[in-house]
């Protein structure tokens, strides 16, 4: 019986935990689709510098890595959604990482 209690306890932890914490792939998710002028009035140099770092550092784990001129800016827009969780970036990071590769990408 005791051990029953832990248990549902500990799941009732876990849920209210993860309720609070949306997981950052959300808030990548719900982000529009930016063109290359609405990132840039958005961010510094410093801030797509950061990016750029994050990106080197996170993005080539599972494969070789996908420069930013292989794109456009709509493609990373889409791809990012999918790519950020994967490395497990954060909001913060994994937003600066989406503002260095749309900066950068080739033109449509
Ligand atoms: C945990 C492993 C993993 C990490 C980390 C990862 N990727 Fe990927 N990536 C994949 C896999 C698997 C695919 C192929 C399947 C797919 O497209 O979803 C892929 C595909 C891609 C593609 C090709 C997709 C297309 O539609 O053209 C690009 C571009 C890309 N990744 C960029 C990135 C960027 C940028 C990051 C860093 C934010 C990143 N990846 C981090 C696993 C990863």
């Amino acid at each position: 019986m005791k051990k029953l209690k832990i248990l549902s306890l500990t799941a009732l932890t876990v849920s209210v935990l993860v309720g609070c914490f949306p997981k950052a792939s959300e808030v990548i998710r719900a982000l529009p689709v930016e063109s290359k002028e609405q990132i840039l009035a958005q961010y510094n140099s410093e801030q797509i510098a950061e990016g750029k770092v994050l990106f080197t550092n996170n993005c080539g784990k599972c494969h070789d890595l996908k420069q930013p001129e292989t794109r456009n800016p709509e493609q990373w827009n889409r791809i990012v959604k999918r790519m950020i969780p994967k490395a497990k970036l954060n909001d913060r990071d994994g937003q600066l990482v989406r503002a260095y590769l749309i900066v950068n990408a080739k033109e449509n």
